[in-house]
């Protein structure tokens, strides 16, 4: 079998190493990849948005099966690109990855079904928008409609604030089209549970559940990023927390996309937010979320390929997805900087093979030597049978990971932990 992977992040790299334990799997192919995924993979510079040279290269190289790993080629048609050539995808058609690519779609959705999420409204015109929030008050939540690489949520604390987020939206057009409508919601609070699904577009099988932590710095404090660690499972969403979330939101959400002609097959990821009136969906990824991928896949126990393959022909149901016990931990080393300036080209020394876990998201290999390329640069992973080994075990192997400028959050995993503590 010749596997074909888009996309070039950590997210891809913990994919690939997890693909590569079926032993059917000859080779996979990176598009693009990066410098540390190219240890485990065939790495081709072709971009993940470039969908002609994606089908093209599929083609040429007879690739039996692709996973379309990140939002924009999926959004884009990647999967439907393909399919018409007769390869099979993991991963939604662009039909159904608009409950990703379109904020005000994904809100009508749970609206006209049921499904629990913050109240809302969404807006074409900056006037409405304003007289909108005026009448809500803050603290009041600002969306772009469109994809805006994370950034395009304002949680603003005041009226002030959310008029001028819905004016460099929809005025200044800072995130371009994505921001041409806004949707405009109601605040929510209360912890916040990632859950990844596989779904064959009737059956849903989530993943173990898992906790991002957005901010930059310690204590959940600094600017929102891509992500700056991981922990899996999330000590709250307790089994009553999952067995409600299936009946009210993972096979309603799944029933609703079949019964609007967009059936979803692939991994639906569901950014949850448990309130004290329930659990309430932030939002919808149409792909494994980044850096929850890295913890959760090493935590699966049954082979990644035959569960893929299942979402593709529509056999989840027959199919196994089984997780082991334990628990695991990823911290992000970033680019000092990140997410805003930052410097790049600095050599990364990695840990000798089986030391440490080690997913790579931005690096290139220039002459032999693996060079910083990103702001976040990789994931250091780490499984133990508890939260608290995992973590001890991420953090001590961090330091086994050299290269200059690098920086990380010192506290992924303590607010999962406090959470244990309470319990106990
Ligand atoms: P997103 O880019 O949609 O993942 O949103 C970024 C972050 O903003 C989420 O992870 C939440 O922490 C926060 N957020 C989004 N929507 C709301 C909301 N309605 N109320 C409170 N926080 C929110
Ligand atoms: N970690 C959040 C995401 O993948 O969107």
């Amino acid at each position: 079998m010749k596997i074909l992977v888009v996309g070039g992040g950590g997210r891809e790299h913990a994919i690939i190493k997890k693909l590569k334990e079926n032993q059917n799997i000859k080779e996979i192919f990176a598009l693009p990849g990066n410098g540390g995924i190219a240890a485990d993979a065939t790495c081709v510079p072709i971009g993940a948005k470039d969908i002609e040279a994606i089908v093209s290269f599929a083609q040429e190289n007879a690739i039996d099966y692709a996973v379309v790993a990140p939002d924009d080629p999926l959004v884009l048609g990647a999967v439907d690109a393909l399919n018409a050539v007769g390869i099979p995808c993991f991963g939604p058609t662009k039909a159904a990855a608009i409950i990703e690519g379109s904020k005000v779609f994904s809100k009508d959705l749970m609206h006209k079904y049921g499904i629990p999420t913050a109240e809302y409204k969404s807006f074409a015109d900056q006037k409405s928008a304003c007289a909108y929030i005026e009448q809500k008050g803050a603290p009041i939540v600002v969306k772009a409609n469109g994809l805006a690489l994370g950034k395009g949520v304002i949680l603003a604390q005041t009226v002030e604030e959310a008029k001028e987020a819905v004016r460099s939206m929809m005025e200044d057009k800072v995130f371009g089209e994505s921001g041409s409508m806004v949707v405009i919601e109601e605040f929510l609070e209360g912890p916040e549970v990632s859950v990844l699904a596989f779904t064959d577009g009737t059956c849903v099988k989530p993943m173990v559940s898992s906790m991002d932590h957005k901010r930059a710095g310690d204590n959940d404090t600094g600017l929102n990023t891509g992500g700056m660690g991981t922990v899996a499972p999330n000590p709250f969403y307790t089994p009553a927390v999952a067995a409600q979330c299936m009946e009210e939101i993972f096979l309603p959400t799944v029933r609703a996309m079949k019964q609007e002609e967009r059936e979803f097959r692939g991994c639906l990821y569901f950014g949850l937010m448990l309130t004290k009136n329930g659990p309430k969906v932030i939002e919808y990824n149409c792909r494994f979320g980044d850096p929850e991928t890295q913890v959760v896949l090493p935590l699966l126990e049954s082979d990644l390929f035959t569960i893929m393959q299942a979402c593709t022909n529509g056999t989840l149901e027959q199919t196994e997805v089984k997780f082991k016990d334990g628990s695991a931990c990823c911290v992000v080393m970033a680019s000092k900087g990140y997410p805003q300036k930052y410097e790049t080209g600095f050599e990364i020394t990695l840990p000798e093979d089986g030391e440490a876990e080690v997913y790579v998201a931005g690096a290139k290999l220039q002459e032999g030597k693996l060079l910083t390329s990103g702001g976040r640069v990789l994931g250091v992973v780490s499984t133990a049978d508890s939260l608290q080994q995992a973590v001890d075990k991420a953090y001590a192997n961090v330091p086994k990971v050299t290269f200059e400028n690098a920086y990380y959050r010192t506290d992924i995993g303590k607010r999962a932990l406090s959470a244990y503590n309470t319990e106990a």
